[in-house]
This record gives C-alpha cells, structure tokens and sequence, in this order.
C-alpha cells in the first residue's frame, strides 16, 4: 500500500513524504523523469505530483510522463503538479506576472471529498496560477489571487491544489493530504514502527543469509538503531566495531560501550585510536581538511578490525532517507550543500563492503520511533545530532588533546545546565521547560527547547583579569538552536540568567578559558556548526 511522489523540483518534497508516512502510509520520491517501470515497481496506490520552480511552457520544462495518466490511479497535483497535470490534460495555465507568496485564505466553492467546507489558511509561493482546468475539472476552491486555488475530477479521482498542503503553514494541510491518501487513493495506514521492524527483519536476513555482519557505531541515533535492527534480524552474526576517536563528548565512549554491551547484549569491540587521531590532526586548521583525515581514518581503522575478524562481507550504515534523496537530488540541491557529510558517499572506492542500510527508507522520527520499539534507551533514541567528525569541527584551528579536554569540560558544562533546565531534550514527551530556563522563542522553533546546543571553542586569545592577575586565554562560544529539520535554524532565546550561570561557570571551572560569548546567528546565513 504505497503513493508515489514525483519531485518537480519543489523544496518541499520531502516535506511531502514525510507529510504522507505521518500518515502511516509508504511513499518514495522520485524524479518527475525517472523511467516508469522504477516507480511502477512501488505498486503506487496514487502519485502525488510536488511543486516546482519553472513555469510548464518553458522549453524542457518538467512535465507529466503518460505513463502517470495510463495508470489510472488518482493523482494530486501541488502548485507545479497542479499546472503539470493542467498541461497533460489540455487545460490552459497562466503564467501570471502577478506572484502569490505567503498565507492566504482559501474559500471552497463547491463541496468535495478532498479540501474543508468552510475557508481554511493556505500556504502559496506561485507565479503561474490555472486559468482553465481541463475537461472534466471542476474548480473546488478560490482565494485572492487565484480563482482556481483547488480543482477536482471526481470520476478520475485527480486533484490539484495550488496551495501547499505539505507545509506548517497550511494547518489543515495534513488533513487534506489523509483525505487522499486514505479516503481517496484507498490505502490502508499499516506503516508502523512494528511493521517496519519486522519487514527490515526480512530484508536484512535475506540480504545477508549467513554471512557475518559488521557495524560502524557510533553513538548517534541512526548508527544505533540500524545496529541494533541487524541483531534482532541476524543475533551473533553482527559484530559492532565502536572507534573512540578521542573527539566525543565528555563521558559520551563510556556510555555508548555500556549501551550496547549491557542494554543490546550486543558483541562490541571498543577500538581506543585517540592518540591516532590526534597524531593525524596535529597542525592541521582547514575545516575540510580536517573532515577528510577523520572520514578516512575511521574507515581504514574499520578495515583493520574487519581483516582481525575475517574479513566480513557485510557493514551496517546508517543511511537515512533525508540522505539518500538529497544525494540524488539534482545539482542544484547538490549545490545547495555547504559541507561534505561522510554518512553518504564518503566512502573510498575500494571499499570492500556489501552495504547493509536498513534505514535507507526511512525518515528521522521513524527512526526513533524504531528505536523507542526495539527498547532503546530514551536518551540515545533522543539524542541531539552530533557530527560524524566529532568535536573536531567545534574546536576551531588546531586539534590537540589539550584543547579538546577544554571544549568537553566547558560543553559539558553548558549541556548539563540545558539538561537540568529540561531544554536538551528533542523528545516531545519529555518533562515540560522552567519558565525560567527560555525567554522568547525563537521563530522556527517547533517547541520549547533547543534542538542542538554545544560549545565550540575559538583559538581567539583575549585579557581577563582573574583576581589580580591578568589572564590572555581562549573563548568558548556557546551555540544553541530551534529548528524543525536543520536546514534553516534559529538561535534559542535562551534566559539571561541561564546563559549567567553557565557562562559563569565555564571561566571559573574550565583552565585555559577567560571569555565566554553567545552565538546570536541564524541560519542562513551561518550554519550550525562553526565548521
Ligand atoms: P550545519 O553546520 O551544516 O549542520 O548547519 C547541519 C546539521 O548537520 C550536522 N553536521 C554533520 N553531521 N557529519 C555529520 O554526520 C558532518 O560532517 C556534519 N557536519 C554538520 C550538524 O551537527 C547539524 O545537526
């Protein structure tokens, strides 16, 4: 039971997917051109067409393939998909010069199975806009600026929306997705995390028979749960390899091996290569450069332990949809990303693994729904990200042990009065915020909290006077943010007195620090991390 998305080139279209698996229903996205019989494959209940950025008579503009109308199976087009789908079925589009962007109140003109009976607040971001809809098309709502903002043929069961139902902004967006999914396209929501679970048991023990399995953990929540999918499929066939790169939080090696060994049972084998890593980052500044030693590295010290093991066959990655749909994306979301991530495609080609991704399908809150289903601890199945590269990318010039110890202690610091403050968690369920511990929230904040915070430290030298010595010392910069998806972000609006308290801590209890600044960038244009 699945619906296929087809990218126009929209923004939004992973927004779209994961809009549909809310509903507990499958989906994949694929390009608007990919070859029919890769879609079809899916068995789709219905398409969803996304949005886009061109204008449907632009020469080799995007453009509904027949092979979507022969189907016969429902179709909703959005904004772009709408005016596609206009196009194929002999309506005509407008390319207006008038643009429609922002919330927008929509009326319904004529009742219907998809859009509410009563005006509802829309989210628009259109030029062109449908001045006639094709034979057959009803016009099933209005707003300003468009006098088709939704349309319908019934008997054919197709729809568009000019409006983006997908987005936060569209609060009944969701429903309007679920009526054509479920009630429209017929499909049954048994998308569950047990469901996942035990078609992933299946997968992975006919991927892998009886061969043996190794995996990369690393702490983070999609290392974890893909770690721990392949012992519940395979048992002892898996081995995990834990690398301590020297670069984790304070504490964090310690309770990653206690995880796995005392809450999985798993066999995991805790490789120390601190001094390693440290010997191969010694004089080196270049933030690339940097992520480039430390991606190699990992996976050189992963053959090693493969060869010691007998060379198994199979390694267990952490890939995550997010990952797989951006890496196909076309180049200019390609071109859209700022820093090289080692999760996809960061391996050398001689690589000599049968990958095993068990993940690769599925969207981060799924993930952890998995997680939280196959008794992981909460506090990893919720923890924040944290770079591959590890406090590397947030101890900004030269990584020495020296220096690293100075930035765990003072983000430790920082995070345990988050923590206390009940502001670290990105569970949802979890104990609700002081008063106290945030101000006004920031905007994109999808709740009280933070969804990342760290400390980094800056190889900036600055005078303190400390009793009545003068001091010429580092600076930590403390760095915490709301966001729904990290690809834009806001700073937390921390409380005044938090920010005292922690700051106030880390120059009496941190040697080496003198100064501690807060960082008040959003991103764009800054990013998260400083590196
Ligand atoms: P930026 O700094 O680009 O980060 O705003 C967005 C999110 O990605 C995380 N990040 C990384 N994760 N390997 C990772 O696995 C990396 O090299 C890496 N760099 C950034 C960052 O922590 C934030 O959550």
């Amino acid at each position: 039971m699945n619906i296929a998305i087809l990218d126009f080139g929209s923004q939004y279209a992973q927004l779209i997917a994961r809009r549909v698996r809310e509903l507990h229903v499958y989906c994949e996205l694929f390009p608007w051109d990919a070859p029919a019989e890769k879609v079809l494959a899916l068995q789709p209940q219905g398409f969803i067409l996304s949005g886009g950025p061109a204008s449907v008579y632009e020469p080799g503009a995007p453009h509904l393939l027949p092979y979507v109308l022969d189907s016969r199976l429902p179709i909703l087009g959005i904004c772009y998909g709408m005016q596609a789908l206009t196009q194929a079925l002999g309506g005509k589009v407008n390319p207006s010069a008038h643009r429609e962007y922002g919330s927008a109140i929509v009326e319904p003109l004529s009742p219907n199975p998809l859009t509410p009976v009563t005006s509802f607040q829309a989210w628009m971001s259109h030029g062109d806009r449908i001045e006639t809809p094709p034979a057959g098309f009803t016009p099933l709502a209005r707003s300003g600026s468009s006098p088709v903002a939704a349309m319908g043929d019934e008997g054919r069961r197709y729809y568009g929306v000019q409006f983006h139902p997908e987005v936060r902004h569209t609060p009944l967006g969701p429903e309007i997705l679920r009526r054509f999914v479920i009630d429209i396209c017929g499909v049954t929501p048994d998308w569950t995390p047990e469901s996942i679970i035990s078609q992933s048991i299946n997968n992975i023990r006919q991927q892998v028979g009886g061969e043996k399995v190794l995996s990369a953990v690393s702490g983070g929540v999609d290392s974890s749960v893909a770690t721990a999918l392949v012992q519940k499929a395979v048992g002892d066939q898996l081995v995990a390899v834990f690398v301590d790169t020297g670069l984790m939080r304070q504490g964090e090696a310690a309770q990653v091996i206690g995880a796995f060994r005392g809450v999985l049972g798993a066999e995991l084998i805790a490789v120390d290569a601190a001094d390693e890593y440290f010997a191969a980052l010694r004089g080196v500044t270049e933030p690339e450069t940097k992520r480039r030693i430390i991606g190699e590295k990992f996976i050189r010290i992963f053959e090693t332990q493969a060869r010691a093991l007998g060379q198994p066959k199979f390694l267990v990655q952490g890939t995550i949809y997010p990952d797989v749909v951006e890496s196909a994306a076309p180049d200019r979301a390609k071109a859209a990303r700022i820093k090289t991530h080692h999760n996809v495609g960061g391996l050398p080609e001689d690589m000599q693994f049968a990958l095993v991704e068990p993940l690769r399908y599925l969207f981060k809150d799924e993930v952890r729904a998995v997680g939280e289903a196959l008794g992981l601890p909460a506090d990893l199945v919720w923890r924040q990200p944290f770079p591959g590269p590890g406090l590397a990318v947030r101890c900004l010039g030269e990584v020495t042990p020296e220096r690293i110890a100075r930035l765990q202690s003072a983000d430790a610091i920082f995070t345990g009065e988050l923590a206390a403050a009940g502001l670290l968690t990105l569970n949802p369920l979890s104990p609700t915020p002081s008063p106290e511990g945030i101000g006004d929230k920031g905007k994109g904040s999808s709740g009280e909290g933070t969804s990342q915070a760290f400390a980094v430290l800056l190889p900036v030298r600055s005078v303190g006077v400390m009793g009545d010595f003068r001091t010429y010392q580092e600076t930590i910069a403390l760095r915490a943010v709301t966001t729904d998806d990290f690809m834009t972000a806001d700073w937390a609006r921390l409380s005044h007195d938090l920010l005292a308290r922690v700051a106030n801590r880390i120059v009496n209890e941190v040697p080496g620090v003198n100064r501690v600044v807060y960082d008040i960038t959003s991103k764009p244009p800054a990013t998260i991390e400083w590196e």
